[in-house]
């Protein structure tokens, strides 16, 4: 078991079981998991609806907290998340050319040349969740305040499905979501005024009312945002821990490719997507579930099957590659996977001109959130590469 992600000693793939705390099925086996998200008809939980219901019973008004979750992507089924998720891919193509190596590069590399020196910092806040933020301000042409403040009230919006909570929780939330909407309507507004990158995103979204518009590209944000930074905190993390892989690369062993593969085998940041309910029953290897089970897959542990992955626990960036579940598969499959890994790979060629100190395991705390696998704080000291001159 390898020493370098202590937290995940629990990974592991075997067949189906019942978490009754849960009232699910857990699927680890990479065929599972695959099985699970190619299943067309496994449907997503859209508890919007749910909250919908608890705002009428309780006479309160939850339309914006409701709005915002009813276009996120991962929250619906077909037929709207299939009309939908066309209509984002368009909107995604529209603004690709700002997703180029040469437009994300100059916005990498000034972040963590404002960090580097003999001091350590927190790489969480002003790396790894920054990076995002300032990539995803950079495609809509919105500034880094306007997505700061979108992801810091959206979490807990997106948040809202994880339990039954008390109404004034609900009411909080709803507070939030109003701000969210009220924040992207300005800035729907201007840029239908004023053009820019915004503008030809919103011109792919034919056929929704406004606050589906708002939904849909708050949903796109936040998917874009939190799981990209988890990335880049283990990418970090691991080039500090592991500085023989840093050197591979500086002297061309290795590819830059090959190492952010393994951090997203080996740490998935969406380590499980949220469940599914089965239409009809269900074969995963010599089990069968029955129609209307609801069914989570760990994703960390399907990426360590033994079946597919030799010595599954051990950190090795040269292995050839197997098709990786860290972006899902099927009718869900994330539409970032190009941004996502060109950001992992701009901000690792970024660092290899430094040396990453590590001051002591208080500096490294991960995020005990079973749904992800990411860092809460990364002590690093990024110290510039002297460079010798030809003598
Ligand atoms: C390392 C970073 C990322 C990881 C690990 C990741 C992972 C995932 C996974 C596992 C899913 C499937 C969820 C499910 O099946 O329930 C997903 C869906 C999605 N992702 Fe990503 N993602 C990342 C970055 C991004 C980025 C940068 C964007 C936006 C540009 C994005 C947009 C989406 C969207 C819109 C969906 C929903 C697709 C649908 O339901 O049809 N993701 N992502």
């Amino acid at each position: 078991m390898s020493d370098l992600f202590p937290f995940t000693q629990d990974a592991k793939a075997e067949p189906p079981i019942w978490r009754e705390g849960e009232k699910l099925w857990m699927l680890t086996r990479y065929a599972d998991v695959q099985t699970l998200l190619r299943a067309a008809d496994a449907e997503v939980i859209e508890f919007q609806a749910h909250i919908q219901t608890i705002a009428v019973k309780a006479g309160r008004n939850y339309d914006c907290l409701v709005g915002l979750l009813s276009a996120i992507l991962f929250f619906r089924n077909p037929p709207w998340q299939k009309q939908a998720r066309a209509s984002l891919r368009r909107g995604l193509a529209a603004i690709g050319s700002r997703m180029s190596d040469a437009e994300i590069e100059p916005i990498i590399d000034t972040a963590v040349a404002s960090v580097a020196g003999t001091a350590f910092t927190d790489a969480v806040p002003t790396l790894a969740n920054r990076i995002p933020i300032l990539v995803m301000a950079h495609l809509f042409g919105l500034s880094e305040a306007t997505v700061e403040t979108l992801n810091r009230q959206g979490k807990g919006v997106v948040n809202a499905w994880k339990r039954a909570m008390p109404l004034r929780v609900y009411s909080a939330l709803e507070d939030q979501a109003a701000e969210i909407d009220q924040a992207l309507r300005f800035e729907i507004h201007r840029a239908r005024q004023d053009g820019g990158p915004l503008s030809a995103f919103l011109d792919e979204m034919h056929g929704y009312d406004d606050r589906e518009i708002v939904g849909l590209t708050f949903g796109l944000i936040m998917a874009g945002i939190e799981t990209t930074s988890g990335l880049l905190s283990s990418v970090l993390y691991v080039m500090a821990a592991e500085p023989q892989h840093v050197t591979a690369m500086r002297n061309g062993e290795l590819t830059e490719r090959g190492f952010v593969d393994e951090v997203l085998r080996m740490a998935p940041p969406l380590r499980r997507p949220s469940a599914r309910r089965l239409a009809e029953d269900q074969q995963f290897g010599d089990v069968t579930l029955p129609a209307g089970s609801f069914v989570s897959v760990d994703i960390m542990s399907a990426q360590r099957d033994p079946a597919l992955f030799e010595n599954p626990h051990g950190f090795d960036p040269s292995r050839s590659s197997t098709s990786l579940l860290a972006f899902g598969n099927g009718i869900h499959a994330c539409l970032g996977v190009h941004l996502a890994s060109l950001e992992g790979r701009l901000l690792l060629r970024a660092a290899l001109n430094f040396e990453l100190g590590l001051p002591n395991a208080d500096g490294v705390d991960w995020d005990p959130d079973p749904t992800f696998c990411r860092l809460r704080r990364l002590d690093l000291q990024l110290n510039p590469i002297q460079h010798r001159l030809p003598s």
